[in-house]
């Protein structure tokens, strides 16, 4: 305990990184659940490493949420000069609210940077026959065609029943997760803390095995509350080249229980 309250910075990002075999670790100082400021300069961490992986032609699949928003936030034209860079919506729509949709992130980016965006609506929960036949739609039919040849998959990490009250998840299936001690939620999927996938909703979009064909794989979060969902979901991903978070989340997700 007192070991890691005297570590730095760099010294808790290097054993992130080596632990968890990342190739980068970023921390930002503070904890973003206290600042939204804190929120803000990871999103910005986040904008900066993908700026720095551009190449001419590049496809970036992003999910929603209120990191991801502040990150579309501090993207700027500059971001993408002289590139084509694309962004489409890791998933369908989630029934958050609307500005951290997906689908609004992606539009956000796209706007900040001059660059283009696909859109993709799907409801939540569909029936497998439903799914079959959206599937098929031209539109839908690229964008997913799109998300699974991304070159960069930029995700956030939540809680996962918070998240899954944001969704306004079903009595059931809360307890569900409840019962089944479900910690960290990503794109659709709960894990449990050894990083077990125990549910996934059935919506469109980014699945876990897309990860691994993605050339960079970027998950920001942070906050003191995120501490242990991040944990899980380290321990859960197939492929996560970096992470970007904050003081607070790294101190609790290092900090051996
Ligand atoms: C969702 C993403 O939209 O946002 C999830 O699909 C993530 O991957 C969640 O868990 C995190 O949201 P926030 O607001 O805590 O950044």
């Amino acid at each position: 305990e007192l070991m890691l309250e005297l570590k730095g910075i760099d010294s808790m990002a290097e054993e992130l990184k080596s632990r968890y075999h990342l190739s980068e670790a970023v921390i930002v100082p503070g904890n973003c659940d206290e600042s939204e400021f804190v929120k803000k300069s990871i999103g910005e961490a986040c904008v900066s490493r993908i700026k720095s992986r551009l190449s001419g032609k590049t496809i970036i699949a992003v999910t929603g949420g209120s990191t991801m928003a502040e990150a579309a936030r501090t993207m700027k034209p500059d971001f993408a000069e002289g590139k084509n860079v694309l962004f489409v919506p890791a998933r369908g729509g989630i029934g958050d609210d609307v500005r951290n949709e997906a689908n609004t992130v992606a539009a956000l980016m796209a706007q900040s940077t001059n660059g283009s965006h696909r859109v993709l609506y799907a409801p939540e929960r569909i029936s497998p026959d439903v799914r079959e036949s959206l599937l098929q739609e031209p539109a839908i039919k690229e964008a997913v065609s799109m998300i699974q040849s991304a070159d960069i998959v930029l995700h956030g990490i939540g809680n996962a029943i918070s998240m899954a009250k944001r969704r306004k998840s079903p009595e059931a299936e809360l307890s569900m997760l409840e019962s089944q001690e479900a910690v960290a939620e990503a794109f659709g999927y709960y894990f449990n803390k050894e990083g077990e996938v125990i549910q996934k909703l059935s919506t469109i979009g980014l699945k876990l095995e897309d990860l691994q064909h993605a050339k960079v794989v970027i998950a920001a979060a942070g906050g003191a509350s995120k501490g242990k969902a991040i944990r899980s979901y380290l321990n859960g991903s197939p492929k996560l080249d970096i992470l970007v978070t904050d003081e607070a989340a790294a101190r609790e997700l290092l900090d051996q229980e």
